[in-house]
Formats: structure tokens, sequence, C-alpha cells
């Protein structure tokens, strides 16, 4: 089970406030996309949910509180991708996946074989058995990020924070990765909250978006809802054309040559 209920939540650096209070609660198998512009409190939310930083309301699953758990705890419930993830540049991509087995491997015991299975079938779901003995150093910018996925993945936690986890990819990579993504939900029932710049990407594989501008909602519902080129050029500043395929109701959203629509301050 994996209800994700946030209430209130709030994220300040110093002074400053990046979340102002946001509440929602995402049910067990669906799949959030959580967008915005630079600066908009995206990432902030996601790692207050991955317990990386202080955060203001409260964070539970199926209502027990995030922040009452040990890190151990906490991360056979939730695995998080990051933005700009640190990679020791000397470590095999095989050693790097196993880390994600870490909640499950005692202190003083080294891996399970079942454990070394997990990291060789999250491999080769995401096409990496290749890659394996490989050095991260070694690796370029895509290949990094596919393994930080394996890596989450491998950890088997219900919950899935991805903050922007395509950025790096090809087209066909990220297609892949959100493919994956997509049928572990539908299989394991998994629950995702995704930042993802693509609005187009955010838009076809969540299942809802809630837009964040200067930490506040700015807009949430379904994607055809939020995604509209006026309010679009409002919170971004940016001129687009929204199309909805008549088909399947994909919302794609194409950036358009063109002045900016919200007025100048002057
Ligand atoms: N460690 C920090 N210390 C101080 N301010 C921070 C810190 N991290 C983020 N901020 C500020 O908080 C605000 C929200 O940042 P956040 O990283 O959550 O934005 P984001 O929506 O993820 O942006 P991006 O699309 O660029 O990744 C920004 O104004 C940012 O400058
Ligand atoms: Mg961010």
């Amino acid at each position: 089970m994996s209800r994700l209920t946030l209430s209130d939540v709030t994220v300040s650096y110093a002074e400053r406030v990046a979340v102002a209070p946001f509440s929602d609660t995402i049910e067990e198998g669906e799949w959030l996309g959580v967008i915005g512009p630079n600066g908009a409190g995206k990432s902030s939310l996601l790692r207050s949910i991955a317990g990386l930083i202080d955060h203001g309301g409260s964070i539970s699953v199926e209502g027990v509180r995030l922040d009452g758990l040990s890190d151990r705890e906490r991360a056979k419930r939730v695995a998080y991708v990051p933005q700009e993830p640190l990679i020791p540049d000397d470590m095999t991509v095989t050693d790097y996946v196993l880390l994600g087995r870490t909640p499950y491997i005692g202190y003083w015991s080294s891996e399970s074989k079942r454990d070394r299975e997990v990291v060789a079938e999250t491999l080769d779901r995401l096409r990496l058995a290749d890659f394996a003995p490989r050095l991260l150093g070694a690796l370029s910018g895509g290949e990094r990020q596919r393994v930080v996925l394996a890596r989450a993945l491998a950890q088997q936690a219900p919950i899935l924070l991805l903050d922007e986890p395509t950025s790096a990819l090809d087209i066909g990579h990220q297609q892949q990765a959100l493919e994956l993504v997509t049928e572990l939900r539908c299989t394991q029932s998994l629950t995702v909250i995704s930042a993802l710049h693509d609005l187009t990407l955010a838009g076809t594989y969540t299942d809802r978006l809630v837009m964040l501008d200067d930490g506040v909602v700015a807009a949430s519902g379904a994607a055809v809802d939020v995604l509209t080129a006026e309010r679009l050029g409002e919170v971004y500043n940016v001129c687009v054309t929204v199309e909805v395929d008549p088909d399947d109701g994909a919302v794609i959203v194409v950036p358009r040559r063109g002045f900016p629509v919200r007025p100048s301050d002057d």
C-alpha cells in the first residue's frame, strides 16, 4: 500500500519560501507530474518527500509519517532519483546499482544472491546489462542517468520520486525509461511523482499534473486542462501552441517563435 499524503508541506531556505503550503494525496499506482519554470519549487518538493531537506507540514505513506522513520525504513518506502546525482567515477555500474539494495542488507552482512538478481534484472530491463562491469566515470551523461534510474528501481520502494530523470536521454531512451516506469506502476502499483521539463512527455505519461509557479500551485488537474497556451504563456512567459490528438487525447505542446505573452513589468 503506498498512498502518499502531503499536508501543508512548506520548504524555506533562510528567508526564501520555495514551496508555499502544498497539500495533495497521491493514490497508490498514480503518477503525478510536477511542472513549472526554473526555480518554481519542484526539486524542493521532491527533496522534502525524500527526507533530504527540512520541511513544514506532514508527509505520510498510508498514515505513517515519513519523518518519524529511520533512513533505512524510509528508503524501503521511497526511492528518489535526484536532478543532479553525485556519482563516484571509480565505481562499477553493478556496485552502484547495488547501493539501491542497501535498505535490505543487514549492517554486518553483504548483499544476498537475491540482491544481485534484482540488480541484474533491473540492468536488463533498462538495457544496461552490457554496462554492468563498466566504471561510472567512463559512461556518457545519458548512460549515467539511466544507471541512476536503475539504482532507484533496484530499491523496489513502492513510491518513486523522479527529478528530471530523462533530461540527458535521447528520445528513444526517454521513451524506454518512461515506458518502464509505466509498466512498473501497472504491474507493481508503483506510485510516481516526477518533475519533467518536457511538457508533452509530462502530459503523456502522468495521470495528473501540478503546475508550480514561485512555490505556489498555479494549476492542477488533467494535462488537457493544465497545459493551455494561455496559462503556459503566463507562467513560463513563452509562446506555444497546444494541440490535442483527436485519437488518444495526447496533449502536445509546441514552442513557437514569437513574443512572450506576458506584458512587461514596466
Ligand atoms: N539549497 C538552497 N539554498 C537556498 N535557496 C535554494 C536552495 N535550493 C533551491 N533554492 C531556491 O529555492 C527555489 C526553488 O528551487 P528548486 O530547486 O526547488 O526549483 P525547481 O523548480 O526544481 O527548478 P529547476 O527547474 O531549475 O530544477 C529557487 O528560487 C532556488 O533558488
Ligand atoms: Mg529542479
